[in-house]
Order: C-alpha cells, then structure tokens, then sequence
C-alpha cells in the first residue's frame, strides 16, 4: 500500500527548499544589486510560493520506479520546475492568455510590470539549465539530461505547442491537431519530468522506454484535465481564472468532445498509463497513483 498524499507532501517540501536555497545562493556585486534583486524578486513570486510540483513529484516517482530519489533527481527536478514557471509566467502574459490571477496570487506582470515578467520568464529558463551544469553530476549523464530538457522547453516542444495553441484561438480543430497541440505545449514537459527522474538513477533503456509510454499517456491526460478543470472548478479552487478558455475561444477537449467526452477520454489515457508499467513492481506505485489523481484533481 502507497500512501501517495504523504509522498507529495514529503518531495513537495524537499523540492521547495531546493528551490528556495537555489535562488537564495545568487548575488550580485554592488554596482548591480538594485537591478539583480528586483529581478530576483519576480522570479522568487513566480517560482516559489505555490504550485502543485507536479512536475518534480513525478520526477521523484520515477526515480523511485527504478530505485531511490537522490541530490541528481533534486537538480533534475528543479531544473523543470523552472521551465513550468517561466512558461507560466510567459502563458499570462496580456499577448498570450491574459490572464490576471495564478496560484491564488496576481500574475507576475500584474504584481511587478510587463517588462520585469518577461526577463523573469527568461531568467528562469536559463537558470533551469544551469541548475544541472553546476549540479555537479557526470557529464554524460548531465548531458542526456540537457537534451531531453531543451527538446521538450522549445521548438520541439512547450514553445512549438504555444504557438500552435495562439494560431489556433477561435478554429475548432480537428482532434489529432488538438491532440498534438497538447503533447507538445504540456505533454513534453510532463514526458521530460519522467524521464529526468529515470534519468537520474541511471535507468536503463527498457525501463526509459516503458517510461516514455506512461508519460506520453499521462502528459495529454494532464492537459485534458486542466481543459476540464477550466469549466468545472471555481476561480477560488483553481487560483486561477475560471471559464479562461471559453472567454478566449481556446479549442479544448471540452469544446471539442463535451464534457462527458473528455471525461473518458482521460479516463482511457490512464488506463493506458498504469498499464505501460506492467513490468514495473511496487516501487511504480507512486506513478501508478499519480495517473489516477491527475485526471481526478481540481486545481
Ligand atoms: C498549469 O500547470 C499549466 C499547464 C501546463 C496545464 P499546473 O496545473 O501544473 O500548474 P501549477 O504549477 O500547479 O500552478
Ligand atoms: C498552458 O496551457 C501550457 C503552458 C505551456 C504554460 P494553459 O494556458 O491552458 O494553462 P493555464 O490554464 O493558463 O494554467
Ligand atoms: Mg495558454
Ligand atoms: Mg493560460
Ligand atoms: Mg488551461
């Protein structure tokens, strides 16, 4: 029996204080420390004062897949995590969704200005990818971590599935092309976070694998979820705006299949997720368990 709450809880608070420590240990020389700290100051607000981890806890769940969480799947960890809040932070932007309130807080360009959020944004992404050059990790190792990142962070990835999500406002898409506008815009960072942590521990190339097919099942189950979420919960239990999407005139799963038919279409996506780790014993649990609250969650 796994207790997945008491799992979040614990690498919610580890990846917390790794973040917090991580942002703690940058100064600036005299000349510079006015403009360094105000841009530290937005980062901090986006970065460490709420948010699900969702991210990092399956980093930590698949590393705990194959054997057992260490410093490597910390700085992995993190590392994505600052991808998400620059991608946040740029997703509200008033040339983006426009968006006012994230994680029951003003958006970082409301609670600082336009300009300030969008280095905050940039600073971030950057100091994701050094988060695991200075982690001090074996280069190969180091490496596959980078490259597995910055596929999933660009072109290849969450900005190719932003843009496609902007170009797409007030068109019905076809489900494949919504399909795929989710695998990339969130399922790549969500497959990137699984297998970081595999990565971590040195998994090997099976157990990559039958990683991957959980992760991509659960990446777009993610998605479909935030769509549904967007139409059923509130703004006070979402800590952000309800309704966002319809006011936008955003395709969605909802929009596209109703509600119902989101519904089963993640239910579907989960199924497929927990059985990709049939050869996976107990120690998958935890991701087993994850599937299951990422399409039941309410914010
Ligand atoms: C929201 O992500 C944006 C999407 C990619 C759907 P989360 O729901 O993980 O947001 P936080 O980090 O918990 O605020
Ligand atoms: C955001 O998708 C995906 C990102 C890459 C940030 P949404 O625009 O649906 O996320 P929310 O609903 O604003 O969190
Ligand atoms: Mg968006
Ligand atoms: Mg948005
Ligand atoms: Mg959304």
């Amino acid at each position: 029996m796994t207790d997945l709450k008491a799992f979040r809880v614990e690498y919610q608070a580890r990846i917390n204080q790794y973040l917090d420590d991580a942002l703690a240990s940058q100064h600036f020389s005299s000349a510079i420390t006015a403009s360094g700290n105000a841009l530290l100051q937005a980062m901090r607000y986006s970065l460490l004062d709420g948010g699900k981890r969702i991210r990092p806890i399956l980093a930590y769940a698949a590393a705990h897949a194959v054997s057992e969480p260490n410093t490597t799947t910390d700085a992995l960890a993190s590392a994505v995590e600052c991808i998400h809040a620059y991608s946040l932070i740029h997703d509200d932007l008033p040339a983006m969704d426009d968006d006012d309130l994230r994680r029951g807080k003003p958006t970082c360009h409301i609670a600082f200005d336009e300009a300030s959020a969008i280095l905050a944004g940039d600073a971030l992404q950057c100091f994701a990818f050094e988060s695991i050059i200075n982690a001090n990790i074996p280069a190969d190792q180091a490496l596959q971590a980078l490259k597995v990142l910055a596929k999933a962070s660009g072109i290849n990835g969450m900005v190719l599935g932003q843009a496609i999500d902007l170009s797409s406002v007030d068109k019905a898409l076809p489900l494949d092309e919504l399909q795929q506008m989710h695998g990339f815009k969130t399922g790549a960072l969500i497959q990137a976070s699984v297998a970081l942590g595999g990565i971590s521990v040195s998994a090997t190339q099976e157990q990559q694998q039958q990683l991957r097919h959980y992760a991509d099942a659960i990446g777009l189950a993610f998605q479909v979820q935030d769509d549904i979420i967007d139409v059923t919960s509130d703004t006070h239990t979402l800590g952000k705006q309800q309704g966002s999407d319809a006011i936008r005139n955003k395709p969605t799963y909802v929009s596209l299949l109703g509600l119902q038919g989101a519904r089963t279409r993640a239910d579907e996506l989960v199924t497929h997720a927990v059985e990709s780790l049939d050869t996976f014993g107990d120690g998958a649990n935890y991701l087993r368990e994850l599937a299951h609250y990422i399409v039941n969650r309410d914010h």
